[in-house]
């Protein structure tokens, strides 16, 4: 679905979101919620925020997992995925702090293998995520699974690409501050979500958004493996689609 904005195109998603929340709410059921970081999803967020405060959208129901976290990153870092949630949503909404998993970027090296296994647990023991929202990194990444990684990969920690750390570098003031590691989500977590929302806007992703739509299925481009997911809508602005 391409869109003039992502301003109208964010609203349409956060509504999409805020309806699946009601709908789980009246059955009485946990939303589980699969949440990205990064620019793209920021006016998401902010819609979901003004849901809440003026027309009382609770999230007593929502569970969340996040897709991943840079390796090794403090929670306290203004630049870790910890400290952007809070920021742009969970210090603003009702959600319960239990409910709220995002990979931890502390855990010591030699857990981290058994922390992973243990996150993707917790996913399936909440009966897998419900909906996930992802945006896409100029690699063709979705949460931080870089060219290579396999459709069937599962939580892990991963070596981040040069390109991922140069795009990143600005808010680390600096490619050297930049982690070379991150923990995420696998392909296969994310392909079991029921429901999938990707955004991309802006013309540096329309390369990637054309390869990633019209290109093969590849582990080159770890976004073209939403191809083969059934449910899955891609949302542009008019810049992200200018190439297909
Ligand atoms: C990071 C995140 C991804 C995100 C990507 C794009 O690499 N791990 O989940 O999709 O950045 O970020 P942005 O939305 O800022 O373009």
């Amino acid at each position: 679905v391409i869109f003039k904005s992502s301003d109208y195109a964010s609203v349409i998603i956060a509504n999409e979101i805020a309806q699946l929340i009601k709908e789980k709410q009246a059955r009485q059921e946990h939303c589980v919620l699969g949440l990205a970081t990064g620019s793209s999803p920021i006016k998401v967020y902010d819609e979901l925020v003004r849901l809440h405060k003026e027309e009382g959208l609770s999230f007593a129901n929502v569970v969340t997992f996040n897709l991943d976290e840079y390796y090794p990153m403090d929670k306290s870092n203004v630049q870790s995925y910890h400290y952007f949630m809070y920021e742009h949503l969970f210090d603003h909404v009702d959600i319960l702090p239990e409910n709220i998993h995002i990979p931890d970027g502390t855990v010591l090296q030699q857990n981290l293998h058994q922390y992973c296994i243990d996150y993707e647990l917790k996913i399936n023991s909440f009966g897998g995520l419900d909906f996930q929202l992802l945006g896409i990194g100029r690699t063709g990444h979705i949460g931080f699974n870089e060219p290579g990684s396999h459709y069937n990969s599962v939580t892990r920690s991963i070596t981040l690409d040069h390109l991922t750390r140069s795009d990143a570098a600005p808010s680390f003031f600096g490619i050297e501050n930049v982690p070379k590691k991150a923990i995420t989500m696998g392909i296969g977590t994310i392909k079991k979500a029921k429901r999938i929302v990707i955004m991309a806007w802006g013309h540096k992703k329309a390369e990637i958004v054309k390869e990633t739509i019209e290109g093969k299925i590849t582990s080159d481009v770890p976004a073209s493996y939403l191809q083969r997911h059934n449910n899955t809508t891609f949302v542009l602005d008019k810049e992200a689609a200018n190439e297909l």
